[in-house]
């Protein structure tokens, strides 16, 4: 194989999609890697399934290197999680993700959008500012670490026209 074609058939800019029954597997993976309680692959099979569960994913050729998840009530929906594969952060690739899924979310008739993130994680509150939330609410203690250590959350909610 040539070395354009090895290129073109890996991809090298990811392209955002609906995520399958088949890809549970790594994005449980995918978020075991990313988040302390990870999610198995029996609860992504269960998401994937259920009709007001939006999940997408990024895929860079044929690797699936990140998701976002979301689920809808109503006109509200809340983004149950969205990670990119660590060796893949960096690069501007979950506000594509994260705008391509929030435009899914508005043709499904979603107004408003909410999620909760750590205080400190700064690249995700960061993501989330820049792609139009804005911080409505604290909680105190709200996520507990491993070791004991209780960390607070910030409410976040953009409204789409
Ligand atoms: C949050 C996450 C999805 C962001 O993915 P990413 O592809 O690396 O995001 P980006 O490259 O677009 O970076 C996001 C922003 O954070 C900034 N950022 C990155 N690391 C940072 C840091 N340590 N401190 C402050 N800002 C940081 C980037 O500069 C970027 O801001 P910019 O658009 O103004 O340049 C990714 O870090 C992740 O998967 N984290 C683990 C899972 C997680 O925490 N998910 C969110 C749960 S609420």
């Amino acid at each position: 194989m040539s070395w354009l074609s090895t290129l073109w058939s890996s991809g090298s800019t990811p392209v955002v999609e609906a995520a399958q029954l088949r890809d549970a597997a790594r994005l449980a993976q995918l978020h075991g890697a990313s988040f302390h309680r990870g999610w198995g692959e029996g609860e992504f099979e269960t998401m994937l399934r259920e009709r007001n569960t939006l999940v997408h994913r990024l895929q860079l050729g044929r690797k699936t290197v990140g998701f976002a998840v979301s689920r809808m009530g109503a006109d509200e929906a809340e983004i149950l999680s969205i990670a990119v594969d660590a060796a893949y952060r960096g690069r501007g690739w979950s506000r594509s993700l994260l705008l391509t899924h929030l435009g899914h979310l508005a043709g499904r008739g979603v107004r408003r959008i909410f999620l909760e993130v750590e205080e400190n994680n700064h690249p995700a509150r960061r993501l989330y500012e820049r792609t139009g939330f804005s911080t409505v609410g604290h909680r105190e203690s709200y996520y507990r670490q491993s070791g004991g250590e209780q960390l607070n959350a910030l409410l976040m909610r953009r409204d789409l026209s």
